[in-house]
């Protein structure tokens, strides 16, 4: 029983998978042909005739054959599986996947690194994608996240600045890897609040050794609701079963050369050979009372909920033991959103969350080529789909009968609306007050102190692996004063940290500052040997 509702995805892609039977090759309208390599020509030396509708057709058909990378995320790898629960969560949300252990949801995931274009290589430095989309039997749920649990900016609005920032420069397109260059260092040393997950960036998580061995974290703080319509709010985690693991630097650089397809091929092998990827769900639960019991606000993307103060809770694990039949039609259409969500998941008012619920459906509307993407074989879900949307390019569904709006009283078949209890989506009634205003609140203003944190939870190794980082890629700033600021805002994390990247760059050290957040200097590191420049 729950192993077909693990299937239910496969099953209803099976039909549509095209295995073609041994048989003559066709136009696209059926017309059999008997020549596919030479063009119809007047004489044997003459001009080729428009009339060759074969040769215009496939031609035509060629040159359509791209559509728009991603805008960020371009490279990516995919693969199916399933979901299923320890036990039942119904306590904290009446999501129906998380209802029971004997419940198995199909999935598609997709691993990503977010700055590289869909050709550049697998093992650079720079955040990795981790993205689900549970097929559950009340719609899909999408959990778009990444392998660090912290981001860059707080509010969406700032997201465009900031992946011009990151993406190769327009004048030349150089470089692919993310951080070496002038843009990404002037802005973040003018954005103190991205300087957490650039301490993260500078770290080896940001070069996993495969992606079966890389957390994901929702990021945002999430809300659960019950039945009895209580919230209670989330971050989720995902955790590899193999463990974290990272390359070293030289490995990554290395590797880039000769393999750059690495961490790809490392999924599909690994499946492929029946090695299959595995990943535990935690949550960290807070309750709605709770909200403003922490140092920090919890709708501020930059910080985590240190586990120490809210444990992590393994709610289920996650299986992937299938891989795609065709790239474009499955890794390349998917689209995942974070405003797909279920019964039982709502959202929290983090401006990044709020703006990024825009920005999904918006841009694949461009890239998927119109209105009627949510039909593609990989997008469907296994729940029914019934409304009164109609037309559009790529319309796949024959919609019979006379009417396409409601109320209507000419026929019948007019599709009804749900009660809640019948499975519709309420969303959470929180109460919201307030005066329109761009002003964000002062509990998104402190930005140092989970980057201290975080630099002080690393083994001396790794403090020296990130210092390394800091040179080299900072190092390849050509302006000083980039430098400088950058080694600035250091300093408001660990002295000892600014001070030795500045001697890696030809910076003056700063002063020790003082001050809340300020001043802390960590023990001396050996950094004799700290590569600066190792390309
Ligand atoms: C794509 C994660 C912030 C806009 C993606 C993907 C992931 C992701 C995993 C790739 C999905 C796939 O594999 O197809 C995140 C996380 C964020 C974040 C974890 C912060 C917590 C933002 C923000 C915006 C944004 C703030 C815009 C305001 C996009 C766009 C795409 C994308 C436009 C391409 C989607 C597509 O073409 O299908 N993001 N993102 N992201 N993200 Fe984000």
């Amino acid at each position: 029983m729950s192993t077909d509702e693990a299937r239910a995805k496969q099953e209803q892609l099976d039909p549509l998978r095209d295995r073609p039977e041994d048989g003559p090759l066709t136009t696209n309208f059926g017309s059999r042909v008997d020549d596919t390599d030479n063009s119809l020509s007047a004489g044997e030396r003459g001009p080729t005739l428009m009339e060759d509708f074969h040769f215009r057709e496939k031609v035509t058909h060629f040159d359509h054959e791209r559509i728009p990378e991603r805008v960020v995320h371009a490279r990516g790898a995919g693969a199916y599986g399933y979901f299923r629960p320890y036990a039942s969560l119904a306590e904290y949300t009446k999501a129906d996947f998380l209802q029971s252990e004997d419940r198995e949801t199909p999935v598609f995931v997709r691993f990503s690194t977010v700055a590289g274009s869909r050709g550049s290589a697998d093992t650079v430095r720079d955040v990795r994608g981790f993205a689900t989309k549970f097929y559950t039997r009340e719609g899909n749920y999408d959990l778009v996240g990444n392998n660090f649990p912290v981001f860059f900016i707080q509010d969406a609005i700032k997201f465009p600045d900031f992946v011009h920032a990151v993406k190769p420069e327009p004048d030349n397109e150089i470089p692919q890897a993310q951080s070496a260059h002038d843009t990404f260092w002037d802005f973040v040393s003018l954005q103190p609040e991205s300087m957490h997950m650039v301490m993260w960036l500078m770290s080896d998580r940001s070069i996993p050794r495969s992606y079966r061995m890389m957390q994901g974290f929702g990021v945002h703080t999430f809300r659960f609701v019950n039945a009895e319509g209580r919230g209670t709010f989330v971050k989720f985690h995902w955790r590899p079963v193999l463990g974290t693991h990272s390359l070293v630097w030289e490995e990554a650089q290395t590797i880039a050369g000769k393999d750059p397809d690495y961490n790809r091929r490392d999924l599909w092998d690994a499946i492929e050979r029946g090695d299959y990827p595995e990943f535990e769900l935690a949550v960290q639960l807070v309750p709605e009372d709770d909200e403003f019991r922490f140092d920090f606000d919890l709708l501020d993307p930059t910080k985590i909920i240190p586990e120490e103060t809210v444990p992590l809770r393994p709610i289920g694990k996650m299986v992937l033991d299938r891989n795609p039949d065709n790239f474009f039609a499955e890794t390349e259409q998917v689209a995942f959103h974070t405003a797909h969500v279920v019964p039982g998941i709502d959202f929290t008012n983090d401006p990044l969350l709020q703006g990024r619920n825009f920005s999904y459906l918006d841009t694949q509307l461009i890239r998927l080529g119109g209105p009627n993407f949510e039909q593609l074989p990989v997008n469907r879900p296994v729940a029914q789909v019934r409304n009164n949307q109609r037309d559009g390019y790529g319309q796949h569904r024959i919609h019979p009968g006379k009417s396409s709006y409601a109320p209507n009283s000419v026929s019948g078949g007019c599709p009804v609306l749900a009660s809640p209890d019948a499975g519709a989506y309420v969303h959470h009634q929180e109460r919201v007050d307030g005066v329109k205003i761009r002003k964000r609140s002062e509990s998104f203003s402190e930005h140092y102190s989970q980057a201290t944190l975080f630099w002080n939870s690393m083994a001396d190794w790794e403090k020296e692996h990130i210092v390394a980082a800091y040179r080299f890629e900072l190092g390849k700033t050509t302006h000083r004063e980039i430098r400088e600021r950058t080694v600035e805002q250091l300093n408001h994390i660990d002295h000892t940290l600014a001070t030795a990247v500045a001697e890696g760059i030809g910076v003056r050290p700063p002063a020790e500052p003082a001050g809340r957040n300020h001043g802390r200097t960590s023990p001396a590191l050996s950094l004799a040997n700290s590569p600066t420049d190792s390309i």
